[in-house]
């Protein structure tokens, strides 16, 4: 398989990116492909820069053996566009930010991360200023779309 380097983004990269950041890495090694597919997130605003992610989406994670301690916010950046072949927003808001910064020339992957999944929804909710639930609901979406978008990645080209 082709390597792949992935970068999810939401607002702040503490709660959704964070979250599939974890789970789309702990797939990858799962499925012994760590050497092929790279993993990273970010936010497309600078809040949260430099923090761990929020706790109630470390806890979430974690009830379902994904670990997110290691990770901390960033900024995504344009530079992002020449080291990731996949862009993968959260909503529609984050991916017109990501197009503002985006090189007219961008030869990779740049949508939304449902895109990849088999559901209803088109973009992952903003759980920050809600409840626990919306925690679990951030996950079920973001494992639905991982396992579809590796899938994806696994296809061979033709
Ligand atoms: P995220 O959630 O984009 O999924 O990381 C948010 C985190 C922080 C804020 C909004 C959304 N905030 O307004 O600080």
């Amino acid at each position: 398989m082709k390597k792949a380097r992935v970068l999810f983004v939401c607002l702040g990269n503490i709660c959704r990116s964070p979250t599939a950041h974890g789970v789309f890495e702990t797939l990858v090694a799962q499925h012994g492909l760590a050497s092929v597919v790279d993993v990273d997130s970010a936010g497309t605003a600078a809040y949260h820069v430099g923090n761990p992610p929020d706790s109630r989406a470390t806890s979430a994670a974690a009830e379902r053996g994904y670990q997110l301690d290691h990770l901390r916010a960033r900024q995504a950046v344009s530079q992002d566009f020449s080291e990731f072949t996949h862009i993968l927003a959260m909503d529609e808001e984050n991916l017109r930010e990501l197009k503002a910064i985006a090189p007219a020339n961008y030869a990779g992957h740049l949508g939304l991360f449902l895109d990849f999944a088999q559901c209803v929804e088109r973009e992952v909710p903003d759980p920050y200023y809600g409840g626990e639930a919306g925690f679990g609901h951030v996950l079920d979406l973001v494992e639905n779309a991982s396992m579809g978008l590796l899938l994806k990645l696994q296809q061979v080209p033709r």
